[in-house]
Formats: C-alpha cells, sequence, structure tokens
C-alpha cells in the first residue's frame, strides 16, 4: 500500500494541482531540486569535479541495472532515448537478407523515424497495424515476422492511446524466427514493474523525465549481455572506449560491456536528477506502484462509464499501464480549459491524456470526472 499524503508531501506542485501529467514530465520532487543543487554546490566548491562525472553515470547505470533487474554491464547512459536507438541502429547490419525492421503504428516517432533512417544502409521498415478493436495483437505480427527481420522495435505503450503491448508473446515470435527485438519502454518504466530479462528482450529503452521522476536530457539503454561482443556501434566516441583515459587517437577500441553505446561526456547534471528519481522509485517498489496505477486506472475509466465518456485506451488490466486516453473533438482545448481549473493534462491527437502516478488517488479521478462531466457538451468524443 502506498502512502499517498507522504507522496504527495515530496512534490511542491500537488498541494497546488491535480497532476495527470507524468506520462508527459513528472512534477518535481524535493529530493530532485536537491540533486540539482548538490551539483550547483559542488561546482561552486571545487570546479572541475571530473570524478563525480563518473561516479554519478556510473550510479545511474547502477539504479537502473536495478530496478530492470539486469547487470550494470548490460546499461549504457545516454542523453536520450534516440540516442540509444541510433547507437543500436549503427551497429546492425542491414545489407544482407535480414535487413527488415518491424515496428507497429503505436510508435513515439523517434522509434519509427531511426529505422526508416537505415533505409539508405539496406534496412525496409514494415508497420504492424491495430485491428478493427484498435489494438495491436500478438496475431498482428504474425505475417510481418520472418527469417528476412533483422529486429523487431516495438513500444511497451502506446504514447498516444495508453495501450499495453503483448510483449512476451511477440518476444517469443520474435526469437522464434530468429529476430531481435527492442523494446521502447519510455511510457511504462517507472509506471510498472519491468524485469527485462524475464521479458527476454535484446535491447530495452527508457528515459528519465516521465515516471521514473527525474529530468529531460538523459536516457539508459539495455542490451542483453551476450549480444554486446558481436555489436561494434559506429555511433561512438571517447566515452564508449574500453579505457577512457588511453585518449588513443589510432583506433576504436570500443568497452567490452555496454558502455560502448555511449558516446561523448555523460549528461553530468542530469544525472544527478536522475538518481534522485530512480532511488525515489525503487525505495516505494515498483510492484506496489503498478498495483496503486492498476486500481486508479480502473476506478478512472469506471468514473468515465458513468459520465457516458468513453475511454480508447484498452479496458483490460493487462493492455493498459498508467495512461487513460479520452477521446475529444477539441483535444488541446479540453486540455486548456482543464487546466484553466488547476487539473494538469496533455492531449495528442484526438485524445485528452491522463496519466497517474504513485501520488495520485481516486480523488484526483473524481476531480477530473467532475469537470469532464460539466464540459462534455462542448468537449466530448466527434
Ligand atoms: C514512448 C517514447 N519513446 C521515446 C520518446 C522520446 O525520447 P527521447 O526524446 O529521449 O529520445 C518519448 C518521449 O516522449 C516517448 O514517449
Amino acid at each position: 500500500m502506498i502512502d499517498v499524503a507522504w507522496a504527495r508531501s515530496e512534490y511542491p506542485l500537488l498541494a497546488e494541482k491535480t497532476y495527470l501529467n507524468s506520462g508527459s514530465y513528472c512534477p518535481l520532487a524535493k529530493r530532485v531540486k536537491l540533486a540539482f543543487e548538490a551539483y550547483m554546490d559542488e561546482r561552486l566548491a571545487v570546479g572541475a569535479n571530473w570524478d563525480q562525472w563518473v561516479l554519478k553515470s556510473d550510479e545511474v547505470r547502477s539504479l537502473v541495472a536495478r530496478l530492470l533487474r539486469v547487470e550494470d554491464d548490460e546499461i549504457a547512459v545516454t542523453a536520450s532515448v534516440t540516442a540509444g536507438l541510433n547507437a543500436i541502429a549503427s551497429a546492425l547490419d542491414f545489407s544482407g537478407d535480414r535487413n527488415r525492421i518491424v515496428v507497429t503504428d503505436f510508435e513515439f516517432p523517434t522509434n519509427a523515424q531511426v529505422w526508416h533512417a537505415q533505409a539508405p544502409r539496406g534496412a525496409e521498415v514494415v508497420h504492424a497495424k491495430p485491428g478493427p478493436d484498435g489494438y495491436i495483437s500478438a496475431e498482428a505480427f504474425e505475417n510481418l515476422i520472418d527469417d528476412r527481420t533483422r529486429l523487431v522495435a516495438i513500444t511497451h505503450v502506446c504514447f498516444r492511446n495508453g495501450a499495453r503491448l503483448d510483449i512476451p508473446s511477440i518476444v517469443a515470435m520474435a526469437h522464434r524466427r530468429g529476430a531481435l527485438v527492442l523494446l521502447d519502454s519510455y511510457q511504462a518504466v517507472g509506471s510498472i514493474d519491468i524485469d527485462a530479462r524475464a521479458l527476454g528482450v535484446d535491447f530495452a529503452v527508457g528515459g528519465m523525465l516521465k515516471y521514473l521522476l527525474g529530468t529531460a536530457g538523459i536516457g539508459y539503454l539495455y542490451v542483453r549481455k551476450a549480444l554486446i561482443p558481436s555489436l561494434v556501434p559506429t555511433v561512438s566516441g571517447w566515452w564508449a572506449q574500453a579505457d577512457i583515459q588511453a585518449m588513443d587517437i589510432t583506433r576504436n577500441n570500443p568497452h567490452p560491456t555496454a558502455r560502448r553505446f555511449e558516446a561523448g561526456t555523460p549528461p553530468v547534471v542530469n544525472c544527478y536528477a536522475a538518481a534522485a528519481g530512480l532511488q525515489l522509485i525503487l525505495e516505494v517498489g515498483t510492484d506496489a506502484i503498478e498495483a496503486h496505477i492498476r486500481a486508479l486506472t480502473r476506478y478512472c475509466l469506471d468514473r468515465l462509464a458513468d459520465i457516458g465518456w468513453p475511454s480508447v485506451t484498452p479496458a483490460r488490466d493487462d493492455r493498459r499501464a498508467a495512461m487513460i486516453a479520452i477521446p475529444s473533438r477539441a483535444s488541446g482545448r479540453l486540455m486548456e480549459t482543464l487546466l484553466a481549473r488547476d487539473i494538469v493534462t496533455s492531449h495528442r491527437d484526438m485524445n485528452l491524456r491522463a496519466s497517474f502516478h504513485y501520488f495520485n488517488d481516486d480523488s484526483d479521478v473524481d476531480r477530473l470526472i467532475a469537470a469532464l462531466a460539466e464540459l462534455k457538451l462542448d468537449f466530448g468524443p466527434a
């Protein structure tokens, strides 16, 4: 059970606002603010703090490894999800018969654009599409994954409608057919429990500005240990070398661990904030967070049904995570109208997005639903 009063006491903003926007950017926790300040204090006191660059990025690496239940050596600390995707793309060969990449129509743009950008290197991208129920089931991949497939690069949870894919079934199918699987967990990590090894994925990317309670400008990449030696990224740099201090300009000597997928100076100040956010998530516990959010999103769906405003997020517990997407004929104006009432949401396409975290409770849902009930005539579904 999560002590919501304790949880809320970390976030001054929650005294003012009903915050349902962690799927875009989390509110700032006091301890994350203190972590930013610790960086500034150190700079004031010592100037050059090179040792901390290494220590803080290694701390983030270890915390992400604990979170995903993998080894530190399987984690690269990156500047963004996009940077991790590009590092992997650069290490894959698309010149032969296995040149296909399967993505879905649920991807955040970057996890499709990076793969389409590999076309000059021989890659061909195909898209798994939603069925009549709007969901992309594992069956949708049946005819797309075959012996031409190099990689299946898929989102864990869709940023537009909150649908959560059936990752174990898709991974099993991909592996049976000799394809690798990359999971974009940005809309999931921190809001649900993720065991990367149990899921069986080969790569996973995510970042720290949403449910991980950190900041923008930092991400991670998980690479399954057995794959690391065979993958040599051509997107690289001095922080990816076996020995950073060697300063050897005569050759590329990639690090034996997932550090080979890093590039230049780590996002130092962001590492401070990310570490504080990750510690908080681990302290609360991803099992407890997932259970709390499942109950809240269920309550939100039930209350939406009460006011006759359906959601496009799957009702099945195993097919959603923290976001409830609510169709509206004017989703942007609906978001602004709610903001004027101190209810913070976001919108994409024709959906209002309400995303929940461990510091939300039923009273937040009640406030949202009361406002929507009043606004339904002007902003209901098209
Ligand atoms: C699912 C998903 N993937 C990737 C990104 C973008 O990540 P980055 O800007 O760190 O590359 C986002 C950002 O909102 C996202 O929601």
